[in-house]
C-alpha cells in the first residue's frame, strides 16, 4: 500500500517535470536566441542609446579649449580600438567582434551629443564603460573631440 503511493508520487512528480519542460521550453529557447544575437555580429542589434540620452545636455558644448586635452585622453584610451583618427582601424581592432566603430561616420555623428556621450559612459562589449576611469567632464570632452573629428 505505502509502495504504491511512493510510486503514484513519483510518476506524478516526472510527469510534471516533463510537462513543465514542454511549458518552458519556448522561454529557454528565446533566451537563448537573444545570447546568441549578443555575441554573434552578424545578428547583433545595433547598439542604440536610449531617448532619455539624447536629452542630456552637453556642457561644454562651445568650449573648443577642452578638445586639446581631449586628444590626449582619446589618444590614450580610445586609439588602440578606433585609430588615431577615430576610423575604427587601431591595432586592436582586429581581434575585436564587433568591429570598433568609425566615428567619423555619418552613422555615429548624426546622434546627438547626449547619446555618444551615454554610449562612452555606458560601454558595450568588447567596448568597456568609461563612467569610472574617466570623469564627466572628460567624457563631455571626447565628445567635442569626436565631433571635430569629422570628414570635412
Ligand atoms: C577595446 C576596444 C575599444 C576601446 C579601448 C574603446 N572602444 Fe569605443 N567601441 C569599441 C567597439 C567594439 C564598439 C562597437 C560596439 C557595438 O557596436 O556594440 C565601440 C563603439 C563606440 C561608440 C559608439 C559608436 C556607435 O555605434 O554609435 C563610441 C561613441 C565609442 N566607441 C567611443 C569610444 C571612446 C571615446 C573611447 C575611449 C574613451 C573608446 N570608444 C574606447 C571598442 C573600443
Amino acid at each position: 500500500m505505502r509502495h504504491k503511493l511512493i510510486l503514484r508520487v513519483t510518476i506524478l512528480f516526472m510527469l510534471a517535470f516533463t510537462l513543465s519542460k514542454f511549458i518552458f521550453a519556448s522561454t529557454i529557447k528565446n533566451n537563448s536566441d537573444n545570447m546568441i544575437n549578443v555575441f554573434n555580429q552578424g545578428g547583433r542589434t545595433e547598439w542604440k542609446a536610449p531617448p532619455f540620452a539624447d536629452k542630456m545636455k552637453n556642457p561644454l558644448a562651445s568650449d573648443l579649449k577642452v578638445t586639446k586635452d581631449a586628444k590626449i585622453v582619446f589618444t590614450t584610451n580610445c586609439s588602440s580600438c578606433h585609430g588615431d583618427k577615430g576610423e575604427g582601424n587601431g591595432p586592436a581592432a582586429a581581434a575585436l567582434n564587433p568591429k570598433p566603430k568609425n566615428l567619423t561616420s555619418e552613422k555615429v555623428q548624426e546622434q546627438s551629443d547626449g547619446a555618444i556621450f551615454w554610449k562612452i559612459t555606458t560601454g558595450n562589449p568588447p567596448m568597456v564603460s568609461w563612467k569610472d576611469a574617466l570623469t564627466e567632464k572628460q567624457r563631455w570632452g571626447l565628445v567635442n573631440y569626436i565631433r571635430q573629428l569629422k570628414k570635412k
